[in-house]
């Protein structure tokens, strides 16, 4: 009953994934939580109020300007009695008007008066996640402190696939149970890369690959979901930023290596970034031009190795590294081979044919290369990965400490 005796306000705004804040209320519950539950006006479209009385076992709170529920409790107390305010789905319009201190309705109202921690579940279309007008509220919210569980990404019900859809019931009580007890991860500062690198020819042109990024951000998010202080280093994406991480953005694989080493000290670093190994000796300085002498001759120089130079690190070598392994033929025996020679602690192999799929994909195939432990993880999403890639680094820290 990890969260008996905790009092949790759950604000319950007008998005499709709201049929969700049911099953949300029973499980916090059954970790001993007291739920109080508002609903918006938009809410009761989507769940009733009687079904959300009934799981909560207490009275649903919804109007600013209702007699009983003011006689009952004020709206101050009402956003004062709790010791957590939890918005859950939270809609792009309750986060902007959370952002503009707009209280025109009991959430809001309460959102505004209270003194009390808040955390928020992002749930809508992905347009609408990565419309600036959303990403900007959210980083002003995030920065005044209110805390961000999600979005992940998936299928929605509006039939598109992306970031948006609301994190699942069960990450959400683990993000409410982390707020409580400072996350397993709590205290602990992890260095993530993603995404590819671009390397330039010209000012024009660039060799880089086909890394979509999906894996390293999903890292990112899942460690900071624990409670980890999280700086993810990433190359070129079309990703939106994980909520909760500091982001750095490069483009070169010098400039991810320069990147990562201004981050140190770190107590783990995971390198998921799909690194260009070769860059041209001497980028030209003019684009090249058809100058009829026939195509140009590009000399390449080998780039740093930015998880072996973390591996290496001496003293301040973080005292967990994880890297990935893509590998299209003989993944084990290379993965097992890649991590003697890189020095790192973990490697996760997988593999990249063109065939599985997961260069772009959502899946990925997983086997773990530890020192004397090996494991074959099943094929999972991408998002899978990363939080069964969390709770074992959050294993490992719990055993080191
Ligand atoms: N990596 C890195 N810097 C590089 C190359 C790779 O940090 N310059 C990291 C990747 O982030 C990954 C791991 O090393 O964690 C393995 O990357 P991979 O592309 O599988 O291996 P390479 O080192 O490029 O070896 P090869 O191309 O021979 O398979």
């Amino acid at each position: 009953m990890a969260l008996h005796g905790k009092r949790i306000l759950l604000i319950i705004s007008g998005g499709i994934a709201a049929y969700k804040s049911l099953d949300l209320i029973r499980r916090l519950r059954d970790q001993g939580a007291a739920v109080r539950c508002v609903l918006t006006k938009g809410a009761t479209q989507f769940v009733t109020p009687l079904s959300v009385s009934a799981l909560s076992e207490d009275r649903v709170y919804q109007d600013i300007f209702s007699l009983t529920d003011e006689a009952e409790m004020g709206h101050i107390q009402l956003s004062r009695d709790a010791d957590l305010l939890l918005v859950a789905p939270a809609t792009a319009d309750i986060l902007a008007r959370m952002a503009a201190g707009i209280a025109n309705d009991l959430a809001t109202t309460a959102l505004l008066a209270t003194d009390k921690p808040v955390m928020v579940v992002p749930a809508m279309n992905v347009r609408m996640w990565e419309h600036a007008a959303t990403k900007a509220n959210c980083a002003l919210l995030a920065e005044r402190g209110v805390a961000f569980v999600g979005p992940v990404q998936g299928d929605m019900a509006c039939g598109e696939y992306g970031f948006g859809r609301m994190t699942d019931v069960p990450d959400i009580v683990n993000s409410v149970v982390g707020h409580f007890n400072g996350g397993p991860l709590a205290g602990r500062r992890i260095l993530v890369t993603s995404g590819p690198t671009f390397e330039a020819i010209d000012p024009v042109r660039y060799i880089a690959n086909r890394s979509s990024g999906k894996q390293g951000h999903a890292v990112a998010a899942a460690l900071s979901g624990l409670g980890a202080e999280t700086i993810l280093i990433s190359g070129p994406t079309a990703l939106a930023d994980p909520a909760g991480v500091k982001m750095i953005k490069v483009e070169s694989a010098r400039d991810m290596l320069a990147a990562c080493k201004d981050a140190l000290p770190a107590d783990a670093a995971i390198c998921v970034a799909a690194v260009a190994d070769w860059r041209v000796k001497s980028a030209a300085t003019q684009k090249l031009k058809k100058n009829g002498g026939g195509p140009p001759m590009l000399e390449f120089a080998e780039n740093p190795d930015i998880l072996k130079t973390l591996s290496k690190g001496g003293n301040n070598r973080p005292e967990l590294v994880v890297g990935f392994a893509a590998e299209t033929e003989n993944v084990v025996d290379n993965a097992r081979t890649k991590r003697k020679t890189k020095k790192c602690d973990w490697i996760l192999a997988n593999d990249v044919s063109p065939t599985t799929g997961t260069f772009g994909g959502d899946a990925n195939t997983i086997h773990l290369v530890a020192d004397g432990a090996e494991e074959a993880w099943p094929t999972m999403t991408k998002q899978q990965v990363a939080e069964r890639l969390a709770a074992r680094i959050s294993d490992h820290f719990g055993k080191s400490t």
